[in-house]
């Protein structure tokens, strides 16, 4: 290959670099949107708006393209990553021996590397919990909401599962003391809870009438729960360790961001005596806040 060509190939290795990274940021910012609904809003409503909010994400089909080039990306960015810094290594293998790193170079740009991997250590950590068991173990209870009324010496509990139109439909009825489950058509007494309720569930989320086979209507998938519960010391024995994880990961992910983000768009070539110090200046409070308010998210849910 001559000097010419090698240059230019890796001239485009920096674009991509460019490219899927601040793609990636593009997805910090909508993931961290949706994320904020755990915390700005309390109770059933916060529930409510987090799990709408992944419903919608898991079934918009353009959030569903994003999603495939959101995964396309990070394995882009990373292999490129590695190779990029393997070819820099192997340039300049005596490295920084008789120069002053810190004199030409921060010290988040000398180990982006570094950096990226342990961000993908986290990325890989983070989909297992998370999006492996929406969408591939697909175990995410559905959305239900309870209601015991006491009457005439019984226990009476209602469950109503929250339908994506909107309400709340009757699910089962069941007397706590004997443990009793009722028909909701006709109100008899049943001995198996799977009697009880008059629809099936197919699919993980989708409501089906147990006699017509027909599709009534489709539940929301309880993820709101599933995230509330992992960072919960009462729920979960090891919440402090992920908590840890999860506020070291986001200050690796601002080292990262402080010099990634300018960076991103110098390798675009947009470079401007004006303009420059005004991306910087954005790149630096990006890289603060981002990672600062998914760190703060964990902290609530923990503190809680
Ligand atoms: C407060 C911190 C965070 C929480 C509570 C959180 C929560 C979640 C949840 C619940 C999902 C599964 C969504 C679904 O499949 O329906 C998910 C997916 C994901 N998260 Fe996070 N997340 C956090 C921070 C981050 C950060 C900082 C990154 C990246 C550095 C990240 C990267 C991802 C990716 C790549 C996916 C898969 C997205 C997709 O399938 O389109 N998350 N997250």
């Amino acid at each position: 290959m001559s000097v010419r060509s090698a240059f230019s190939s890796s001239i485009i290795k920096k674009v991509w670099m460019a490219l899927t990274g601040l793609f990636l940021c593009t997805f910090l910012i909508g993931h961290l949107a949706g994320n904020m609904q755990l915390i700005l809003k309390t109770g059933e409503e916060g529930r409510r708006a987090f799990n709408e909010y992944a419903y919608f994400m898991a079934h918009n089909p353009f959030i569903k393209v994003l999603s495939y080039v959101t995964y396309f990306s990070i394995i882009f960015h990373a292999v490129q990553g590695f190779y990029l810094t393997y070819q820099n290594k192997k340039a300049r293998p005596q490295g920084y021996a008789y120069t002053k790193p810190g004199a030409n170079s921060s010290l988040p740009s000398r180990y982006m590397a570094v950096l990226g991997t342990l961000i993908l250590v986290f990325i890989v950590t983070h989909m297992a919990n998370f999006w492996w068991r929406a969408k591939i173990k697909e175990d995410i209870p559905l959305h239900y909401k309870t209601i015991t009324k006491e009457q005439m010496q019984q226990k009476i509990k209602f469950t109503y599962i929250l339908t994506t139109k909107g309400e709340y439909m009757p699910f089962s009825v069941k007397e706590e003391n004997s443990g009793m489950y009722y028909d909701l058509r006709t109100g008899q007494p049943l001995m198996n809870k799977a009697d009880s309720c008059i629809y099936r569930i197919k699919n993980h989320q989708e409501l089906y009438d147990k006699e017509t086979d027909l599709k009534i209507t489709e539940g929301y998938k309880d993820l709101y729960t599933v995230v509330m519960d992992f960072f919960n010391p009462k729920k979960n024995d090891i919440a402090l360790v992920y908590l840890l994880l999860y506020v070291v990961s986001m200050a690796v992910l601002a080292f990262h961001l402080w010099h990634g983000f300018a960076s991103g768009f110098q390798s675009l070539g947009l470079n401007h005596k004006r303009y420059t110090p005004i991306i910087q200046g954005i790149g630096k409070l990006f890289a603060l806040a981002v990672p600062g308010l998914f760190a703060l998210i964990t902290i609530l849910i923990y503190l809680k």
